[in-house]
């Protein structure tokens, strides 16, 4: 792909189930914005900078998250951060926004450093010629700085299978059913939703073990850590001296730990591939990461790192489509979007615009080099989104990759040993289908 001519309905239907990233078409590619019916009525699809600003930044507040989406992320991230709108939205913001200046991630780099050096020992401990799972070891390192950073280790009990069953219903859930496409009666069972099921009784069960773990803590008058978990349920808004309700707090834990780990796990996988098909940019990697070995973390010290993972996620952005919902009638990049459209801006297409990149598939970490990576127009890079609704860990996150990355170039090689090249599917977060094996080898 991308494919010469737009799918029919049916097709569309069936890419939406299978691979959505297989909807798309040369013009999407080439051209800066198109309108038309679509399955869901009126949609206006944008790859124009300028466009992009007016609905995400400018007019923020005349495009809410769309329907279709929340009907996908509610039942499991319920109000969270993540679907909230309005008052709820703002409120949650506002209460978590201290717990990721930059300050405050920049104290969880020894943390961090702690989890990756850990992963990085154990693979180094594995078989030399080994096949292990790179998107599966990728999502269990993330989980593991999660759970040490944000919830200062109060996860309660096992910690794999929280992410174990976030996975199953981002590939239950996140299969898109054609009677939400076609906004069937709310009570007619969708297949992914009775699918997803025990995903969100385990969601249930183990947030309130969660919560009531840390208020036993709270009540026994211990000084409970300063993190996530102590934010969500002690820390009142500034502006209104709100807090959060138990349900609020339960939909931003699972929230936290869905939008949190698997996203920059597959960062790390996409890297991880992207670095096997290039030696040099693999040696200079390795080089970096051995120079500020035993040094305190400072993210200036990791440009090519960096680099890599930016170039990872502009080749493969882990959410790979936003999209919403106009309110009120608006134009932006020249085009009529009327009350009630729906605006889809799409990384995936975006990072590989034919008139915003030059050789946009070719893997050219370079571009994101102090100096270079000026001339990238803010608003044609959006691996984190942009406007009020950016990404709230993208500080977490970049810091969180470059350390995971280098800890891991430090001691180990992983070349990839599956499909060349390995297929991206989308299911709510983009990752390589079917896993990333990669044979290891010691450094
Ligand atoms: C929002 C991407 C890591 C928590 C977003 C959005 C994107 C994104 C694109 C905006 C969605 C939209 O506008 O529709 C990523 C990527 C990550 C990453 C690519 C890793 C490489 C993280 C981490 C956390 C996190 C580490 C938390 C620790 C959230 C939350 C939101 C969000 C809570 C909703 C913010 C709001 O609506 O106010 N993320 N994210 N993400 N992300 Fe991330």
């Amino acid at each position: 792909f991308p494919r010469s001519r737009p799918l029919n309905r049916l097709g569309v239907v069936m890419a939406l189930r299978r691979n959505p990233l297989a909807i798309w078409t040369e013009r999407h590619f080439t051209e800066r914005a198109l309108a038309g019916e679509g399955l869901r009525g009126y949609g206006v699809f944008l790859a124009d900078p300028e466009g992009i600003r007016r609905v995400l930044v400018e007019n923020a507040a005349n495009y809410p998250k769309d329907d279709l989406q929340r009907k996908i992320l509610a039942p499991g991230l319920g109000q969270g951060l993540l679907v909230a709108e309005g008052e709820l939205w703002r409120r949650t913001r506002r209460i978590l926004a201290p717990v990721f200046t930059p300050r405050r991630v920049a104290a969880q780099a020894s943390a961090m450093q702690g989890a990756a050096e850990a992963i990085a020992a154990r693979l180094a401990r594995m078989r030399p010629g080994r096949i292990v799972d790179a998107a599966e070891e990728m999502t269990r390192a993330t989980y593991d700085v999660l759970k040490v950073t944000l919830f200062s280790n109060g996860l309660a009990g096992d910690a794999a299978s929280f992410s174990q069953a976030l996975t199953r219903y981002f590939n239950t859930q996140g299969v898109i059913d054609p009677l939400d496409l076609f906004d069937a009666p709310a009570f007619l069972p969708r297949i992914g939703t009775l699918r997803s099921r025990p995903a969100l009784r385990f969601f249930e069960e183990r947030v309130a073990a969660i919560v009531a773990e840390r208020r036993a803590l709270i009540e026994a008058g211990t000084e409970p850590p300063d993190d996530l978990l102590t934010a969500l349920l002690k820390a009142r808004d500034a502006e209104t001296g709100m807090g959060l309700t138990e349900r609020e707090v339960g939909a931003n834990i699972v929230t936290f730990i869905g939008a949190g780990h698997e996203t920059t796990a597959n960062a790390l996988t996409w890297s991880l591939y992207l670095l096997s098909t290039a030696p040099d940019v693999r040696d200079a990697v390795e080089a970096e990461a051995e120079a500020a070995a035993g040094s305190a973390f400072d993210l200036a010290a990791f440009p090519v790192a960096r680099a890599v993972v930016e170039e990872a996620m502009r080749l493969y952005p882990p959410v790979a489509l936003l999209s919403r919902q106009a309110v009120a009638d608006d134009v932006a990049a020249g085009v009529r979007i009327p009350a009630g459209a729906t605006v889809a801006i799409s990384p995936w297409v975006l990072h590989r615009h034919r008139a915003l990149w030059s050789a946009p598939d070719e893997f050219r970490p370079e571009r994101f080099l102090p100096g270079a990576r000026d001339a990238i127009d803010r608003f044609a890079y959006l691996p984190f989104g942009v406007g009020p609704r950016v990404c709230i860990g993208l500080g977490f996150a970049l810091q969180e990759a470059v350390i995971l990355l280098s800890a891991l170039s430090r001691r180990v090689r992983l070349d990839h040993a599956g499909e060349v090249p390995p297929e991206p599917v989308q299911r709510i977060t983009l990752r390589p289908k079917g896993g990333m094996p990669v044979r290891l080898s010691r450094r």
